[in-house]
């Protein structure tokens, strides 16, 4: 189990308060404000767009047995505006990831700004071994960087993905040469090796002999590839099963050959 979820475990169920707001896990009670927020287009903007009915359905069994999940409660009123959470970041190992939407009646006030805040200095001073937490968001989601920034929290790192360009935030302050920074800069180093390193064995003759398309392989075929939980997600290894050497080649999910070692944080 990956470490953050291991942490999370341990002090689940938990309430946070901060002057405006109570944060809660969520309830089956809370399914008309997940439809509300997953289907709001200006909620969606910069999350893919709005969920399918399924997706909907699926979400709003799963939030109330997902440690980290809370439901963002206005306590003058009692009304639910949003939901944050806080899990294992499927980025890199051992590291949290805070989300955050609000309904957009509530933008405007800070109460997003209060609530991840909340969040942030809860998993930092709850829990220790809990490791970094970031928050990611898309560059051109202006709001919630906004909000990031205004929390003190700093830029570390962009990548692609879902076919956007998405912004790292790490809290800031003492923690400006964290580990995390420099974790987010050998990372992108480390890619480019396993990058040459994939370009290079793919042109051996051993390399040439592995599927260009992994995605149309039957079945059978596929199954007995290596089922390794590989480094990056989203990465194929096109060895077969028990391949010596341990170096994993495969495709990254844009496509490129890489090769990698299953134990490197990347
Ligand atoms: C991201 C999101 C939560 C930001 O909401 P928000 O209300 O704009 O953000 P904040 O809570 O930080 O509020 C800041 C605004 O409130 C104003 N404000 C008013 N009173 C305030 C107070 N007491 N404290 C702080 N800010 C206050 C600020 O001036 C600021 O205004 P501005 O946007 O014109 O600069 C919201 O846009 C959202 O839910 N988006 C959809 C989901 C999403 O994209 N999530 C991010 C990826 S996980």
């Amino acid at each position: 189990m990956n470490p953050v979820d291991v942490a999370l475990d341990s002090i689940w169920p938990a309430e946070l308060r901060t002057d405006r707001l109570l944060l809660r896990p969520v309830t089956p009670q809370d399914a008309d404000v997940v439809r509300e927020l997953l289907t709001d287009e200006r909620v969606r903007a910069y999350l893919g767009g709005p969920a399918s009915p399924e997706r909907v359905a699926a979400r709003q069994a799963a939030y109330p047995q997902t440690p980290g999940a809370w439901a963002i409660v206005r306590i003058t009123d009692g009304r639910t505006v949003g939901l944050a959470s806080i899990g294992a970041d499927p980025r890199s190992e051992g590291r949290a990831e805070v989300s955050y939407q609000l309904l957009p009646s509530a933008w405007g006030g800070g109460l997003g700004r209060e609530a991840v805040g909340a969040v942030v200095s809860w998993w930092t001073a709850t829990v220790p071994d809990g490791g970094p937490v970031v928050a990611v968001t898309q560059a051109t989601n202006a709001r919630s960087r906004r909000l990031l920034e205004s929390l003190g929290m700093i830029l570390v790192d962009q990548l692609d993905e879902h076919g956007s360009r998405q912004c790292v935030y790490t809290p800031g302050g003492d923690q400006d040469d964290s580990d995390l920074r420099w974790l987010g800069l050998t990372a992108a180093h480390l890619d480019e090796v396993e990058r040459r390193r994939g370009a290079q064995a793919r042109a051996t003759a051993a390399g040439q002999r592995l599927p260009e398309d992994l995605t149309i392989l039957i079945a059978e075929a596929a199954s007995l590839l290596c089922p390794a939980c590989h480094g990056t997600y989203g990465r194929i290894c096109a060895r077969e099963a028990g391949h010596m050497p341990a170096l994993h080649l495969g495709r990254a999910s844009d496509g490129g050959w890489v090769a990698w070692l299953e134990d490197f944080p990347v």
